[in-house]
């Protein structure tokens, strides 16, 4: 039997600015955290950058038809801040404004429902070079420019989602070193500032779209796991649940209860924010939805000797994608009932969901990735599984539209349900996108 879902299930694709614009001088955009670490050598593999990317600022009406011939309901993209204030504050950039103002345009005129994630990592460097998130400062900075963006495609532009991935700008920019600005501190305190500044920016903004937009529909993005322990022993499971406060409750517990989990504060020593007054209220301004991008869940041993006191390890006999990560479908359902339960969001959406394998064109100029169809299929049948136990899903986004800059992975590696070959721009509908337009023209999994 095919799974059928809901009535009006939101099926999308999603993409970030820095993955797929380019055109980073173009029209006056400022320089971003990522320009400046995807040009710092070694930081980036093969010496890659988002210099041109997939072009989509000179090619989004190509890419919008290729969606309209997806079928596609909606789709989450991303602002980059440096397009409107190239110095993240002060002066705004028209040219940057009017680009948006045109891909809206576009995609309203497809009948496509943006979702538009206003940071999506690409801080304006001005911003860094004067301490970025690590400053309190910069969520004021940042609520300006949401103010700005608002106003502008607030009539048009109806969903909003103030940060993606909170974990990511904390843990790999400013403890791992291994994103955009690349600092590294093993201590975590820096990262603490970090996460409790974004989360800042993050209060600030749900009331000024709210202000902006009538009819606004406000969330943020959060990518969460289901955290299993690696044995049943007191141990493992005591290391599990010390990840998985510091990956999944540290971000959701702030947004949704008010208040950074006890656990992780006691364990953090002094590497914890500075929290003034009234910071927490604002943080947890109710929202409508919460987005959760999932790819797979984590394994957790104790190891007394490694940073944290443990450590991830590989499940034996398990299919793994070009990223490394499991393909552990089940999770999808586990997380999406977990959060329900825990925190209640008035709605869910996958905001993103995929997997990056070694597609190649073969000679008659196709993309066959039936272990992507089968990743997909069987991600869509948790989700389907999460409906049925209850959970208040609402769509699902693809991770992503089209091959593009994977980050500190350049275009190594490939997420797309469209191959792009880059040197001639062209995008080629991979085998999974034609799969994935049936389940959006019927609304359901096929057996
Ligand atoms: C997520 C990011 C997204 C993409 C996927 C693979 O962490 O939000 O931009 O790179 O991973």
């Amino acid at each position: 039997m095919a799974l059928k879902f809901p009535d009006g299930f939101l099926w999308g694709t999603a993409t970030a600015s820095y993955q797929i614009e380019g055109a980073v001088h173009t029209d006056g955009r400022g320089e971003s955290i990522w320009d400046r670490f995807s040009h710092t050598p070694g930081k980036i593999e093969n010496g890659d950058t988002g210099d041109v990317a997939c072009d989509h600022y000179h090619r989004y009406a190509e890419d919008i038809r290729l969606m309209a011939d997806l079928g596609t309901p909606a789709y989450r993209l991303s602002i980059a801040w440096p397009r409107v204030l190239p110095a993240g504050k002060g002066q705004i950039n028209e040219a940057g404004l009017a680009f948006y103002d045109r891909l809206i345009d576009e995609l309203c005129k497809a009948g496509i429902v943006p979702f538009v994630t206003l940071y999506h990592w690409d801080l304006p460097q001005a911003l860094q070079d004067e301490g970025g998130w690590l400053r309190r400062e910069t969520s004021d900075h940042y609520a300006h420019y949401v103010d700005i963006v608002t106003r502008r495609l607030g009539d048009r532009v109806k969903n909003w989602i103030t940060f993606n991935e909170p974990l990511c700008i904390a843990d790999l920019g400013h403890a791992l070193g291994v994103h955009a600005p690349g600092h590294v501190d093993p201590s975590y305190a820096e990262a603490a500032h970090v996460s409790h500044h974004v989360n800042l920016g993050h209060g600030k903004a749900v009331s000024i779209i709210r202000a902006n937009v009538p009819g606004a529909h406000v969330g943020i993005v959060l990518n969460m796991a289901p955290i299993h322990a690696a044995s049943d022993t007191e141990e493992d499971r005591a290391a599990a649940r010390r990840f998985d406060g510091v990956t999944n409750r540290w971000y959701a517990d702030p947004l949704f209860k008010g208040e950074y989990p006890a656990d992780i504060l006691a364990l953090r020593g002094q590497a914890v924010p500075d929290i003034q007054p009234g910071d927490m209220q604002l943080i947890a301004a109710p929202l409508d939805f919460l987005g959760i991008n999932y790819y797979t869940r984590s394994l957790v041993q104790n190891a007394p000797d490694a940073p944290g006191q443990l450590k991830l390890v590989r499940p034996p006999n398990a299919e793994f994608t070009a990223m490394g990560w499991e393909v552990y479908p089940d999770g999808l359902r586990e997380l999406l009932v977990r959060v329900h339960r825990d925190y209640q969001p008035k709605a869910l959406y996958v905001t993103e969901n995929g997997c990056a394998l070694p597609d190649a064109l073969d000679e008659s100029g196709h993309v066959h990735d039936p272990r992507r169809i089968a990743y997909l299929r069987s991600h869509f049948a948790a989700a389907h599984r999460a409906i049925r136990e209850g959970v208040p899903l609402k769509g699902y986004f693809i991770w992503t539209l089209m091959d593009n800059f994977e980050w500190a992975y350049g275009y190594s590696k490939r997420f797309g349900i469209a191959y792009v070959d880059f040197p001639s721009q062209r995008r080629i509908p991979k085998d999974s996108f034609h799969f994935y337009q049936g389940v959006i023209r019927t609304n359901a999994v096929p057996e």
